[in-house]
């Protein structure tokens, strides 16, 4: 079953070129929504496991774990792609930030050769890709400076950075019909990392430690996933940012998380201690200040997502 919903108010400003170094397609006139196959790489991973439950209610959906695809192997790329035929195939496969640094050659195959070999597989059975990228394609400085742009330079400070914008080179060059969507610190259910946790530790009294020398946008999955199908309908490719709106540190992420679940200040001062980036120990340096901004999802007439509190406390409040 398919059906069409007409756009009311389809806002772009004529004559802006900024559509223009993505491989322009004539404006949509109308959302098409339909039924479609959809192929998701890395599904065991946060986006990819809240992407294959959200998809697969109206979609014929394959979700395919590591074990299942390993996508820097391009004979089973290939393999799978070929015989399932999807219309659209999402990468969420990803060599994470100190792994990366600690082995080039994995992170040049997961998060550069694996892309490509997913992009070249759906050019050629005429397949959408979405690729997720990341705000650590910036360089985080100065502090307090605009939110990034996909007009601004990429100059990625870890290697982690550095492979995720070559990845998103090799997606744009072997698929003319793909998104790359940069997103920023991704929360949701049924990943370990302190902005998927800290507000059920803070509920069962457990102290924490919370950053506050790193901003960023923040995104709530289920958001993420929102604005990603929104995206796909128009049929504009081209490179996305998509966070909540707004920057805050993890500390600033972990008060707002406390004061949600009706914490008082006196109760979080004690539950939360402030720690320092340089005191981690990191394997990979971290960007200071990635804050992002859409300007294609503006030209689009999207509005910004909703803002970063109202986002967390649907998630705490769940
Ligand atoms: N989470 C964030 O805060 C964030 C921020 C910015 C951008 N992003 C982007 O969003 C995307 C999804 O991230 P995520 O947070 O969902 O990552 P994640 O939770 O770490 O999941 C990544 C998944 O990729 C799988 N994987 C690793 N190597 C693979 C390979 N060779 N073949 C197939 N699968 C492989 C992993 O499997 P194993 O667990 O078995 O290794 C894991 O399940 C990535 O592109 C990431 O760069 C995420």
């Amino acid at each position: 079953m398919s059906f069409v919903i007409f756009v009311v108010r389809w806002d772009v400003r004529s004559g802006d070129s900024l559509l223009s170094p993505f491989r322009l397609m004539p404006f949509p006139t109308r959302f098409t929504v339909g039924t479609m196959k959809v192929l998701i790489t890395g599904a065991a991973g946060l986006v990819g496991s809240h992407l294959a439950r959200r998809l697969s209610n109206e979609h014929e959906v394959l979700a395919l774990k590591r074990g299942d695809l390993d996508i820097t192997d391009r004979d089973a790329v290939r393999r799978r792609v070929i015989e399932m035929t999807p219309g659209l195939i999402i990468n969420c496969a990803v060599l994470q930030v100190d792994e990366s640094e600690q082995n080039l050659a994995k992170a040049q195959a997961v998060n550069v050769d694996g892309p490509r070999y997913l992009a070249e597989a759906a050019s050629e059975v005429g397949a959408e890709i979405v690729q997720f990228s990341t705000q650590y394609a910036f360089a985080g400085e100065p502090l307090k400076r605009a939110p990034y742009t996909v007009k601004d330079e990429l100059n990625p400070v870890n290697v982690y950075g550095r492979t995720k914008v070559s990845g998103e080179a090799a997606v744009r060059e072997a698929c003319a019909r793909s998104y790359i969507v940069r997103t920023s610190w991704v929360y949701g259910s049924g990943k370990k990392s302190f902005l998927c946790v800290v507000h059920n530790d803070l509920r069962t009294g457990k102290k924490v430690r919370a950053i506050d020398d790193i901003w960023s946008s923040t995104t709530y999955v289920a958001d993420l996933i929102d604005r990603v199908m929104t995206i796909r309908a128009t049929g504009q490719y081209g490179t996305y940012h998509v966070v909540n709106d707004g920057v805050c540190s993890y500390y600033e992420f972990a008060r707002e998380a406390g004061r949600v679940l009706g914490l008082t200040g006196a109760q979080l001062d004690a539950l939360i201690e402030i720690t320092h980036e340089r005191d981690m120990k990191r394997i990979a340096a971290r960007p200071r200040y990635t804050p992002l901004r859409c300007l294609l999802s503006e030209q689009l007439g999207l509005p910004p997502m909703r803002d970063w509190r109202a986002a967390l406390a649907a998630y705490v409040r769940g």
